[in-house]
């Protein structure tokens, strides 16, 4: 058959394949062990650490979708961050981005002070300074955060992976604001993709979990053998659920994106709103190279109030569908303010390189009514133009 689309690859994945019992859906095991066929005859399986059959399953259809040739599947997306520093040793250099997700941040630094490898960060959506950095010193693995948290900003995938090649770099690309439905990197020339499972792969905010997805064999063989080595392996009923979350993974982003782009164009029409960022919109600087690299825009939105905390505070506290709290890409509607929330972990001077204000606000679009979240967001920004000091009168000419 020819290529298949991703939502039937997710719909399809590893149905009909018990043998056992002909079940259509794949069964969840949850054995930690598996007997020998008998002395010196191991099975496929002998221990979930290594390898299980639910994990294996939803590994591959993620793998699938992405296009790479495995994928390994580990405990959150920390993990696999985590897992992808395991291709650097000691003394080599890791480009990473200045405004990247706080956790992948703290991680990087963290295990920069301990001497694990060197770190750099870099503008990478400026390709002129990414140019003379390569220049500099050609760092051994280059992460690229596209869009990034929780600024949205865009990175030129394939003129940053092109670069790299030239020096022999490792390309790993976050991928966990978008999916696979809506970005391919390793088709734009990534060699790893890393995903938090716990957003839009899931997609029910009923699971914490990573996926490193890599283009070749080899690499992912050498990262399977590290999740194995340190056991940062995920769990089968993770995977389970997840497996059962990515079968509707289209229709629900899909569905999302349709509604954030209503929500972007009314907050962009809005007084209580200073700025907003949505790749979706045209007066987003990345809107070209979203139209060139992705295949839609996403469900995400950051935007600035006008105003300072008071605001903040009245914004938040007046939402009745967005949920105050961290993570993304439920099928519930979240609000988040990343410099108290999910960018704490990153000092005041990193978010303020990063351009992460006190006034600005993420929120991840879920799959309730597209009017009734307009509403409730109208709702809550009239209140705050209410706290808002009158614009000036201006004179009469
Ligand atoms: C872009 C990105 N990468 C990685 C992670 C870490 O994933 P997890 O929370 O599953 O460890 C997050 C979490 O928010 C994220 O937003």
């Amino acid at each position: 058959m020819s290529k298949l689309s991703s939502a039937t690859l997710a719909a399809r994945a590893g149905v009909e394949t018990d043998t056992a019992h002909g079940s259509v859906m794949p069964p969840l095991y949850l054995s930690s062990n598996y007997t020998f066929d008998g002395f010196k005859n191991k099975r496929q399986y002998d221990y979930s650490r290594s390898g299980n059959p639910t994990r294996d399953c939803a590994g591959t259809a993620i793998a699938k979708l992405e296009g790479g040739a495995g994928a390994v599947l580990v405990a959150s997306g920390m993990a696999a961050l985590d897992l992808l520093t395991y291709a650097v040793k000691p003394g080599e250099l890791i480009f990473a981005p200045h405004d990247c997700y706080g956790g992948t941040h703290r991680l990087l630094r963290s295990k920069a002070e301990r001497g694990f490898f060197r770190v750099r960060w870099v503008d990478q959506t400026d390709l002129q300074k990414l140019e003379q950095a390569f220049a500099e010193e050609a760092p051994r693995l280059i992460l690229i955060e596209t869009p990034s948290n929780p600024l949205l900003r865009l990175t030129d995938v394939r003129a940053v992976c092109t670069l790299a090649k030239r020096y022999g770099t490792l390309c790993a690309a976050d991928n966990t604001f978008l999916s696979p439905v809506l970005q391919r990197p390793l088709e734009l020339g990534a060699d790893i993709v890393v995903h938090s499972t716990t957003k839009y792969l899931n997609g029910h905010s009923d699971v914490v979990g990573g996926a490193l997805i890599s283009k070749t064999a080899e690499l992912h063989q050498d990262f399977a053998w590290w999740a194995n080595c340190i056991g940062n392996t995920g769990s089968p009923f993770d995977a389970y659920q997840t497996l059962r979350g990515l079968r509707t993974l289209e229709v629900r982003i899909r569905q999302q994106e349709s509604t954030a782009l209503k929500v972007a164009r009314f907050f962009e029409q809005h007084q209580a709103v200073a700025r907003v960022y949505y790749p979706g919109l045209t007066s987003h600087p990345g809107h070209l190279l979203a139209c060139r690299q992705q295949h839609g825009f996403g469900a995400m939105i950051s935007f600035e109030l006008v105003g300072g905390e008071e605001q903040v505070r009245t914004f938040v506290e007046a939402l009745q569908l967005f949920s105050l709290a961290e993570s993304l890409g439920g099928v519930e509607s979240l609000v988040a303010h990343p410099a108290t929330m999910t960018h704490a972990s990153m000092d005041e001077a990193a978010r303020a390189k990063a351009g992460i204000t006190d006034q600005l606000i993420r929120l991840s679009i879920g799959l309730e009514g597209a009017q009734d979240l307009l509403t409730d967001l109208s709702e809550a920004l009239d209140l705050v133009a209410q706290t808002l000091p009158a614009p000036l009168e201006v004179a009469a000419a």
